[in-house]
């Protein structure tokens, strides 16, 4: 979780500077958006991961799932990660409203990922000694 919410920082600040250079012609740098595309694709692999590790934990223990908002708060911040990635895709001249989608999923994902770590910090409680 680390891993990707520090994926998340570099994401913004990244996606910032590409803005910045697209709105006010700042300065092109050839490794801004080689870095971006492959911490985003790295941050879903990490999400899609946490999820698996999550989900396996959750059988393996109760034999089935759904035990606390966890679930929702997982499930909702896969989803954020995945439209904030597959948006990506589709960012071109051709089709700025894809832009707006991405910028406004990824200010979405902080909540998601705010409210993911919370819950899961409640729920390992009962883990902890
Ligand atoms: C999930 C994986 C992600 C992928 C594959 C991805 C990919 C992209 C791509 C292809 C662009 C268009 C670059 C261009 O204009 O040439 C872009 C723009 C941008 N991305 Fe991401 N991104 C991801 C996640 C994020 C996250 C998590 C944030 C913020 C925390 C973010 C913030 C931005 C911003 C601010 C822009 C610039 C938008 C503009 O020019 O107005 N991205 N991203
Ligand atoms: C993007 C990040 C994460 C995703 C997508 C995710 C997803 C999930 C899902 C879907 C479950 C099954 C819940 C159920 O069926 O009730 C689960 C269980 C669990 N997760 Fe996460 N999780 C994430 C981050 C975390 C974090 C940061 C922690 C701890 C700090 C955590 C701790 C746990 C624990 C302890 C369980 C077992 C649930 C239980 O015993 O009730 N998760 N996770």
């Amino acid at each position: 979780m680390g891993l990707s919410l520090f994926a998340y920082l570099v994401l913004g600040i990244t996606g910032s500077m590409l803005f910045f250079k697209r709105n006010y012609g700042h300065r092109q740098r050839p490794w801004l958006q080689p870095v971006h595309y492959i911490t985003g694709w790295v941050m879903v692999i990490l999400v899609l991961l946490l999820l698996m590790i999550g989900i396996v934990g959750t059988l393996g223990h109760y034999g089935s799932l759904g035990h606390s908002e966890h679930i929702v708060a997982g499930l909702s911040a896969v989803a954020l990660v995945l439209l904030s990635a597959s948006s990506s895709t589709q960012i071109s001249q051709k089709q700025p409203w894809a832009r707006s989608v991405h910028v406004g999923t990824n200010i979405a994902l902080l909540l998601g990922f705010t409210w993911v770590s919370i819950s899961g910090w409640q729920v390992v409680q009962k883990y902890l000694p």
